[in-house]
């Protein structure tokens, strides 16, 4: 499986922080990781140094991990520094949020304390629809939209329930606490569920355990400065 080789045809679709290329082999697509960072459904844009680097490595690296948990995931191989062999997937247009601490668009939405650790973490659906600003929906939306079915809808959250239960210890190991993220799942060509797009500093927060500090893309979204020293850091305790 790991010997396949592929290469690289033309762009099948680029996004805001990824391009996707087809292959000479249709079960796979090439995922290449930009520099470009985007906030604010794309009004607010930058570049961080290194990113697509450092985010293809750790999406790599925590893909494998949680294939290692039993979590079927997308994630074939390094292509390059910036670019991985992924398994053509049938995406589900849909944003799993997983919440452990309050923070973000939960506190604006609901008015709890910032930093709360929440009683019991909070999943929550997001349609992927930037020109209707990501509406939050719930499962009633996904089966009238048809996006997903109910078994799937369970699995997806299934699954969003484990990665969170193996990316938070493996974290806080790291002296990291998993704050949140976001997920993408599909389907893959048996029709089964698996896991998408990337796992990264773009994708999740992580607040040093210590100093508290913002570990990721929000450092960008609120001009804090450090922006790739953070996403460094990140990298440097995931190969830890
Ligand atoms: P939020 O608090 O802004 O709703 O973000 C929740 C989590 O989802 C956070 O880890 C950042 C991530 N996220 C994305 O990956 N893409 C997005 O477009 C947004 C809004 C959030
Ligand atoms: N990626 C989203 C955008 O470009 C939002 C975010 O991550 O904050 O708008």
């Amino acid at each position: 499986m790991k010997e396949i080789s592929v290469k690289k045809k033309q762009k099948l679709y680029e996004g805001k922080a990824k391009i996707v290329f087809e292959t000479d082999n249709e079960d796979y697509y090439i995922q290449e990781f930009k520099d470009d960072a985007t906030a604010l459904d794309g009004k607010k844009k930058g570049k961080i140094k290194a990113k697509g680097v450092l985010n293809n490595q750790i999406s790599g690296q925590l893909f494998s991990y949680l294939e290692s948990y039993h979590v079927p995931t997308h994630f074939v191989k390094h292509m390059s520094d910036n670019s991985m062999v992924i398994k053509k997937l049938d995406m589900i247009p849909v944003e799993v949020v997983m919440r452990n601490i309050a923070t973000g668009s939960l506190v604006k939405r609901y008015g709890v304390k910032e930093g709360k650790e929440l009683e019991h973490p909070i999943l929550e659906f997001y349609l992927k629809d930037d020109a209707k600003h990501d509406p939050l929906i719930n499962e009633d939306h996904i089966l009238s939209f048809e996006h997903a079915n109910e078994e799937e809808i369970k699995q997806i959250k299934r699954f969003t329930q484990k990665i969170n239960a193996v990316l938070k210890s493996y974290f806080i190991r790291r002296n990291m606490l998993l704050v949140d993220f976001k997920l993408e799942f599909g389907r893959n060509k048996l029709g089964k569920i698996s896991l998408g797009d990337e796992i990264s500093p773009d994708t999740c927060r992580f607040w040093d355990v210590v100093s508290g500090e913002k570990m990721d893309k929000d450092r960008f979204r609120q001009d804090l400065g450090n922006v790739e020293a953070a996403y460094k850091e990140v990298h440097s305790r995931v190969f830890n």
